[in-house]
């Protein structure tokens, strides 16, 4: 079919007279061969039609109006549920600026062989263009996407995670800028072929062009490597921007603590994934007379304001979490987000009465369908939900959401918390002596290897500033990028970075720290550090907090452990420099200069 005779291409149908973007649509689909064309404006209607369409199809159940209105389950591939970090490429011009961290072939090479891949590959399907904003729609310089896509999975996803409509597209007139995101799933049907539920391919590639600002994504149909505004632009593609312009794109939450005294502070924190990162930004402080909001669970874009500040907005929409574990004592205001409705699930486990469940959620049940399908009972002996599992839900619902997490300004952040799952060595909470020495401290994040994947247990993979899957530069220069934008700043007015570990445990392997809500009382030491008015006592490795000086009022641990949750252990520290060692030797030559004399001066402290 040519371009003229593929239903819904004709330019007198798009909503839009932006040029590039018209001939950019006719290009994909003259190569891809979709059935037909359609503009998502995120409507209710369009809603409603694409959830009837994959109802239809078997991708999705509706579930019990009364229990989760206006709410689907999805279920996908069994080979087709998690991020694939092993095809996920950062195709720079040159290899030195992908790497070493990330994967690289050649983008001339790369776009051959991708282009082969989509020649034909939406053959009996529709192809969906989803124009969509990351950030508020008032920002100065809104963030614009354009996302092609042969799945109505996506179309939903991106309404709820991003946003998408009318006033997007004004946005774009006839030729602002956007990225061009470009998913396929990569399962063409045949004249007459019926579909599979959860249409995918073998072959996953999951590509970033970071000099030409573009994504292209083929053969999975899975969140991170599918809903293009999340990982791939607003980290991997916006970390490159951000590079270039002067600002940060990171892998963050952003809390607000209102104190006793209605003093509001903003928190920025990286933690690798498995962490806990949705659990603080949704805390519940267990401090008398302490509160706290969010502005977002995953990501933060982060640029110097006119009074000399870092403000932090969050370009998402929505929540992408991971459902196991989540429940009402671990996180009472995700259950609340998602019980709201207009949530769609995937690879969660069914109840029979059309509601969901996953491991660790309340509940007791005698029989459920499980993730795949299945009938699952208590003795089944696997998980009924994916442990990858996850809820898409939107971030109005969630009733501690700030007021202020849609505005264009961003917030101003006080304090910047890196932190990772460590059983030793690693005290509760470190204030760091500077800003260089705070990003030697995001530089050397890491977190114990879980038995769930490969390597050694206990292993520490170094995370830098937990973006270490998300970097769309080399991890030299994105460190070097982070030194520089605190010597161009006024230090006064730089936030405080602090290294927090909730996971050290004891000699039984008992957590030394309840963590949850009791972590507020750290956030509380945090915030009286930056008043200038609590205690922390001069190490070798940072300031760290005594237990004095932290409020334990009504905590049940006993003092013993606090005391060993804040311990320096000079032995376990040497133990630690091998790593570390090794951790930038694999750096390699982009080592900022900065940073290896912090490791010197750690070193020398240290012997
Ligand atoms: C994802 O896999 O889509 C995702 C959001 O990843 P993570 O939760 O690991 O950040
Ligand atoms: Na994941
Ligand atoms: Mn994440």
């Amino acid at each position: 079919m040519t371009s003229a005779t593929i239903p819904g291409l004709d330019p007198d149908n798009a909503p839009t007279r932006h040029a590039e973007l018209l001939a950019w649509v006719a290009e994909i689909a003259e190569l891809t061969q979709p059935d037909r064309v359609e503009w998502s404006d995120g409507s209710d209607e369009e809603w409603t039609r694409l959830t009837d369409h994959l109802v239809a199809a078997g991708t999705i159940v509706k579930l019990n109006e009364e229990k989760k209105p206006n709410s689907y389950l999805a279920t996908s591939d069994p080979a087709d549920v998690a991020r694939v970090e092993s095809r996920t490429y950062i195709c720079s011009k040159n290899e030195i600026d992908a790497g070493p961290t990330n994967n690289w072939v050649d983008p001339t090479e790369m776009r051959a062989t991708m282009t082969e891949l989509y020649r034909g590959c939406m053959r009996g399907r529709t192809m969906y263009v989803i124009p969509f904003c990351m950030g508020p729609l008032g920002a100065d310089d809104p963030k614009l996407g354009v996302e092609i896509t042969d799945s109505e999975y996506v179309v939903l996803s991106m309404r709820i995670m991003t946003r998408v409509g009318p006033q997007v597209v004004e946005l774009l007139g006839e030729d602002r800028f956007f990225v061009k995101a470009l998913h396929s799933l990569g399962a063409p049907l045949a004249d007459g072929e019926a579909d599979v539920p959860w249409p995918c391919n073998t072959t996953k590639y999951i590509t970033h062009f970071p000099e030409d600002r573009e994504i292209w994504s083929f053969g999975s149909g899975y969140g991170g490597n599918a809903l293009l505004g999340k990982k791939c632009y607003s980290l991997r593609i916006a970390s490159a921007m951000a590079h270039d312009e002067g600002w940060l794109a990171e892998h963050m939450l952003i809390l607000k603590l209102i104190s006793p005294e209605e003093k509001a502070y903003y928190f920025a924190a990286a933690f690798p994934s498995a962490c806990g990162k949705t659990n603080l930004a949704m805390i519940q402080p267990t401090i008398p007379g302490w509160r706290a909001e969010t502005l977002g669970d995953d990501i933060a874009w982060m640029r110097f304001g006119d009074d000399g500040r870092l403000y932090a907005v969050n370009p998402e929409f929505g929540f992408f979490g991971v459902a196991p574990g989540t429940n009402w004592s671990s996180n009472p205001n995700a259950m609340k987000t998602v019980e709201a409705g207009n949530t769609m699930y995937t690879n969660v486990a069914r109840t029979d009465d059309g509601d969901i469940w996953w491991e660790g959620l309340e509940g007791e049940h005698d029989h459920l369908i499980d993730w795949q399908g299945n009938d699952w009972t208590p003795e089944s002996g696997t998980p009924a939900a994916h442990p990858n599992s996850r809820y898409c839900t939107p971030m109005s619902q969630c009733p501690i959401m700030a007021p202020e997490w849609d505005d264009p300004q961003g917030v101003p952040i006080s304090g910047i918390l890196f932190g990772g799952r460590r059983k030793t060595t690693v005290p509760l909470v470190t204030e760091a002596r500077s800003w260089q020495h705070g990003v030697f401290m995001g530089a050397t994040v890491g977190s114990e290897q879980t038995a769930a994947a490969e390597g050694t247990v206990g292993t520490i993979r170094r995370d830098p500033m937990a973006m270490l899957p998300f970097l769309g530069y080399n991890v030299g220069d994105y460190l070097q990028h982070w030194i520089d934008l605190g010597k161009n700043a006024d230090e006064s007015k730089l936030p405080k970075v602090f290294y927090v570990n909730w996971f050290r445990r004891g000699d039984d392997k008992r957590f030394l720290w309840p963590g949850f809500g009791e972590n507020s009382r750290v956030l509380k030491w945090i915030v009286e550090r930056i008043e200038g008015t609590a205690d922390g006592v001069e190490t070798p490795i940072g300031i760290v907090a005594t237990p004095e000086a932290l409020d334990l009022d009504g905590l049940d641990a006993s003092p013993a452990d606090v005391a060993e949750s804040l311990a320096v252990n000079l032995d376990e520290w040497r133990g630690e420099i091998p790593s570390i060692e090794e951790w930038f030797e694999f750096v390699g030559e982009k080592l900022p200069t900065g940073i290896a004399d912090e490791f010197a001066a750690l070193k020398q402290r240290l012997s």
